[in-house]
């Protein structure tokens, strides 16, 4: 239908005859001749009709942004002084000689480069938000990155297989979306909240280097960086330990880096541990560009007759922290009410601080309503241990580890935004010595911090059945700029240890059986030691689009609420395909709304 693409022609076209196909991003009518800025999927040019010719003028006078033309025409350069520097294009122009509509568009109901489009809006006609530069840039980012992926895995022998949609239960820690069985009332499958089972059972198959662009499901509160389907990078190869792993992915993030974007990541990585990670940031997902740290003080607080810090001081599984800010004592009583009232929602009681004035000059440079409950000498002890200097600030946290953890972390995250204090580039580290099993906050129970198939060090696998909680893991996430873009482990393959890992996290015999038995068989019958890693592929190409929300990068995700505001999914079903179903429903939480 064409002869040529519209962001393809440039001075070397000049007197080309062209077919150009495309859409009207912009018509202007300038007293006798219309200009239309037709684009297609390498961009736009300017196209001129004049009126010398009567009947393709009437045409172009009807002309509505939208619509799909074809165009004949010559190209020429734009006369001296009308160029536009702005557009690729922007020198020449095609005289138009012939025009027909091959489809008109009703008007859109919003300009495609508006910035001020609701979410809801964008996502009730996604088709045509697709339409915008920045999601057609965004897409065709994506589109690069997953190529870029393919071919260094390719080139080392892994292979793309798929694994199944329809399943059972592969425990990530996330709830199931489960699909009812017609043909077995009363048996649903679960969607894959990852390739998890499948892809060691493929090692057990001896295909030994396997890769899949996997999608998941995960029925889970949804963040920016979460969707209930997302999709992975997932990897996993046999007779490998956690280096090589880490090592052959290192080396594919730098090379996805060095070609898609021309940034260098560092190499290696930084590699930290869970331990010094949570001491240092609060988090195991620590963002490096922040230059904040937390210091620990507890033991200066013990005997202080502040409780607010004593008792925490005293307390097993608690801790006081400072967060050290430089330059903030210039932080207004408002703002620290604000970071107050923000840290109250990770659980803290409150937010002590102390201005340092002059940090030479003891109590005296110091500012704070808890100065009056610390002894001079414990005031010494702190200026020194966090380094204060003049005009800086010290947050403080005491509580029980999780929540002085999760407030101060929060913290120093917000504060590292709010006042401009966050590097440029790129920062990825490896988090590694995690633990085995946390303990769940809420029942107290064991649970993985990986996921159960997670294999413990050697060392440590007699502790397992005393002294879960100190079992590390041969585990590994990695982390870039604050965001966990990826995680993995060696997986257990001894039947045995398998089996005793499921008792510890308190699974019973029965279940394991029910829920595991193909697995544990399948560990019986040779299989290789094995590895591997899932890389949120979202996450990823949302960050190197510079995007806070990976919704961004993907054509047709959910809403915070799980729903497509397009098709109107979720939405409820006839009543004979319920019967065939064998379900019956018990409460409707009405339908999905549209905007717009
Ligand atoms: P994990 O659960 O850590 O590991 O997932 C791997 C990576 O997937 C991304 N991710 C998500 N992205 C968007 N939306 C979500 N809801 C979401 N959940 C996770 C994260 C995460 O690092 N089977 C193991 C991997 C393995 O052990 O090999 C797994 O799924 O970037
Ligand atoms: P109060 O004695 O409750 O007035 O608290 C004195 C100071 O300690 C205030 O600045 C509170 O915000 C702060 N504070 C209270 N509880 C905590 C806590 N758990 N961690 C850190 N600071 C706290």
């Amino acid at each position: 239908m064409r002869t040529h693409l519209c962001g393809e022609l440039d001075r070397s076209s000049i007197d080309a005859d062209v077919r150009l196909c495309g859409w009207v991003q912009r018509r202007r009518d300038h007293g006798g001749v219309i200009f239309v800025d037709l684009r297609d999927r390498t961009g736009r040019v300017q196209v001129v009709l004049d009126p010398d010719r009567p009947e393709q003028f009437r045409v172009a006078e009807s002309l509505r942004n939208e619509y799909v033309l074809s165009i004949a025409g010559r190209v020429r350069l734009r006369p001296e002084g009308t160029e536009n520097p702005d557009m690729p294009t922007g020198e020449i122009e095609v005289l138009g000689h012939e025009i027909e509509v091959l489809n008109p568009s009703d008007p859109l109901p919003f300009q495609l480069e508006e910035d001020d489009i609701t979410e809801a809006v964008r996502l009730r006609y996604r088709y045509l938000d697709l339409r915008s530069e920045r999601m057609q840039s965004n897409l065709r980012l994506r589109h690069r990155v997953v190529s870029a992926l393919r071919s260094y895995l390719e080139a080392r022998d892994f292979v793309d297989l798929e694994t199944p949609i329809l399943t059972r239960s592969t425990p990530e820690g996330a709830r199931d979306y489960l699909v009812p069985s017609r043909v077995y009332h009363g048996c649903f499958f679960a969607l894959p909240q990852s390739p998890q089972i499948f892809k060691q059972l493929l090692m057990v198959s001896g295909f030994e280097r396997y890769y899949q662009i996997a999608r998941c499901f995960r029925d889970e509160d949804l963040r920016a960086d979460r969707q209930p389907e997302f999709t992975q990078l997932d990897i996993e190869a046999s007779f490998v330990d956690e280096d090589e792993v880490m090592d052959t992915t290192e080396g594919m993030v730098r090379a996805l880096f060095h070609q898609v974007l021309d940034v260098e990541l560092p190499d290696p990585f930084t590699r930290m541990s869970f331990s010094e990670a949570l001491a240092r940031y609060g988090t195991d997902r620590p963002d490096l560009r922040i230059p904040f740290e937390l210091v620990e003080v507890a033991d200066l607080m013990r005997d202080v007759e502040f409780k607010v810090f004593a008792g925490p001081a005293n307390t097993a599984g608690s801790r006081v922290a400072a967060l050290r800010l430089p330059g903030g004592s210039q932080l207004t009583r408002q703002q620290i009410d604000g970071y107050t009232d923000y840290v109250r929602q990770f659980g803290a009681g409150g937010l002590a601080y102390i201005k340092v004035n002059i940090a030479a000059a003891g109590r005296d440079g110091l500012q704070s309503p808890i100065l009056k409950f610390l002894p001079d000498a414990v005031i010494a002890a702190l200026v020194q241990r966090t380094e204060v200097s003049d005009g800086d600030l010290l947050f403080f946290g005491a509580d029980t580890e999780p929540v002085v953890n999760d407030a101060l972390g929060a913290l120093r995250v917000r504060l590292g935004h709010d006042l401009g204090q966050v590097e440029d580039g790129w920062q990825p580290l490896w988090m590694v010595d995690f633990p085995l099993v946390e303990r769940d906050r809420e029942s107290g129970r064991w649970q993985s911090t990986h996921h159960p198939f997670t294999a413990p060090r050697d060392e440590d696998v007699e502790l397992l059945e005393h002294d879960p909680g100190a079992v590390r893991a041969r585990a590994y996430d990695m982390v870039l700029n604050g965001t966990e873009i990826g995680g993995g482990s060696i997986r257990i393959h001894r039947p045995e240890l398998q089996e005793s890992v499921f008792q510890m996290l308190g699974i019973e015999r029965d279940e394991v059986k029910r829920k595991f038995g193909f697995l544990l068989e399948a560990l019986r019958y040779g299989a290789p030691p094995h590895g591997g890693i899932a890389f949120g592929l979202d996450r990823i190409v949302s960050m190197m689009a510079g995007e806070d929300s990976i919704r961004e990068v993907i054509a047709f995700p959910k809403t915070q609420k799980s729903a497509c505001l397009m098709t109107e999914a979720p939405s409820s079903i006839e009543h004979d395909q319920l019967r065939e179903l064998g379900i019956r429903v018990r409460s409707t939480a009405g339908a999905v709304e549209r905007a717009g």
